[in-house]
C-alpha cells in the first residue's frame, strides 16, 4: 500500500504515470464520461486548517469517481479535544477507504499513515503541499510547455519546498528567489540536490527575485503569511519587501511566460492586481485543475494497495 505524503517518496516514472492518469480523467469528464473507479469508496478529509480548493476538489473528485467524502474539521471530531492521531487513524481507517489530511507539522501525518490500513493523501502540512504541487505541474503541461525553468519568488514555505522536490524527482530547472531569513528548509533543500543530481535537475536559489525569473517559462508564488502564521505577519510583511511578482518583474520573464498561484492569493502583497488579472485564465485553470489531478492520485493509489482477496 502506498501513501501520497511527499513527492520524495515516488520515482520520476510514477509522478508521470498519476499525471498520465490524471490527463485521462479529466478528458473522459469532459466528453461527460465518469467512470467509477472508486465506486462505493468513501474519502475521510481531515482538516486542521481551513480549506476552499482542497475540501471541494477532494469532495468533488471522490463524487465523481462513485465514491464519497466524508468532511472532518478537528473542532468537530475528537482530534480537536486530544485524541491521539494514532487512535484517530486506527478508528477511522478501518471504516473508510482512503484517507486526505490536512495539518500541522509533517510528522503528524506521517503518524497518521503509520498506523493506518488505507492510503493516506497529504492535503497541506506546514512542510509540503504535494498536490498542489502536481497540479500546477499538470497545468504546465496542459498548457504546453515541456521542460519547463520555473521561478518561484517568495517565501521558502510548504509550496517552496513541494516546488524543490519536484523540480528534483522531474529533472527540470527550478530557481528560488526568497529573503535570506525566509529560505526553504537545509534539510528539504539538501534532499532535493540529492535527488537532482540523478535526475539532472538545475536548481539554484537567490535573494534576488530578479535574477531568478530572468528568462523563465513559469513565473509563480505564495502567500507571505501561511496558514499558522498570523502573529507574524507585520514582521513578514516588512521582510517581503521588493518580493512581489508585478508587471516589471515579470517582463524579464519570457514574453510569453505564464504566472501561476496556489491560492489564496493577496494582491498587493506577493502579487499585484495586474499581475494577477492578466493571467487569472492559468491561474483558475489551475485550481480546477486540483480537481483532476486528485482523482488521478486517489486512482493511482487505489490501484496500488495490496488486496487480499480472499478477505
Ligand atoms: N491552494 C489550496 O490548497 O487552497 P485551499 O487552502 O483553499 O485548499
Ligand atoms: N503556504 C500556504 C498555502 C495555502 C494553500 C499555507 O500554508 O497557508
Amino acid at each position: 500500500m502506498r501513501h501520497f505524503l511527499t513527492i520524495k517518496d515516488f520515482s520520476r516514472d510514477e509522478l508521470l504515470e498519476i499525471i498520465d492518469l490524471a490527463r485521462k480523467i479529466k478528458l473522459q469528464m469532459k466528453k461527460k464520461k465518469f467512470v467509477p473507479y472508486l465506486e462505493r469508496q468513501t474519502l475521510g478529509m481531515i482538516f486542521e486548517k481551513s480549506s476552499t480548493r482542497t475540501r471541494v476538489s477532494f469532495e468533488t473528485g471522490i463524487y465523481q469517481l462513485g465514491g464519497v467524502g466524508l468532511f472532518l474539521s478537528s473542532n468537530d471530531i475528537q482530534l480537536g479535544r486530544g485524541e491521539p492521531m494514532r487512535d484517530t487513524a486506527r478508528v477511522i481507517s478501518r471504516m473508510v477507504d482512503m484517507v486526505m489530511i490536512r495539518t500541522f507539522e509533517q510528522y503528524k501525518i506521517e503518524e497518521f499513515a503509520n498506523f493506518s490500513k488505507v492510503p493516506v493523501i497529504n492535503g497541506l502540512t506546514d512542510s509540503y503541499h504535494p498536490v498542489q504541487i502536481m497540479t500546477d505541474y499538470f497545468t504546465i503541461l496542459e498548457l504546453g510547455i515541456e521542460n519547463p525553468v520555473v521561478a518561484y519568488v517568495g517565501d521558502g514555505n510548504n509550496i517552496a519546498n513541494s516546488w524543490l522536490m519536484l523540480s528534483a524527482k522531474i529533472g527540470f530547472e527550478l530557481r528560488v528567489a526568497t529573503p535570506p531569513k525566509y529560505s526553504c528548509s537545509k534539510e528539504i533543500v539538501s534532499t532535493a540536490l540529492e535527488f537532482a543530481k540523478e535526475s539532472g535537475a538545475k536548481i539554484s536559489f537567490y535573494n534576488e527575485p530578479k535574477e531568478a525569473v530572468k528568462g523563465a517559462d513559469v513565473v509563480t508564488t505564495d502567500t507571505w503569511v501561511s496558514m499558522g502564521q498570523e502573529d507574524e505577519k507585520d514582521e513578514r510583511i516588512k521582510a517581503f519587501n521588493g518580493y512581489i511578482v508585478d508587471s516589471n518583474l515579470m517582463k524579464l520573464a519570457k514574453e510569453d511566460a505564464i504566472f501561476l498561484h496556489c491560492l489564496p492569493a493577496y494582491r498587493g502583497y506577493e502579487v499585484s492586481e495586474e499581475v494577477f488579472e492578466a493571467h487569472a485564465e492559468e491561474i483558475f485553470l489551475e485550481a480546477e485543475n486540483r480537481l483532476h489531478t486528485q482523482k488521478g492520485i486517489m486512482v493511482w493509489l487505489d490501484n496500488h494497495r495490496e488486496e487480499d482477496i480472499n478477505e
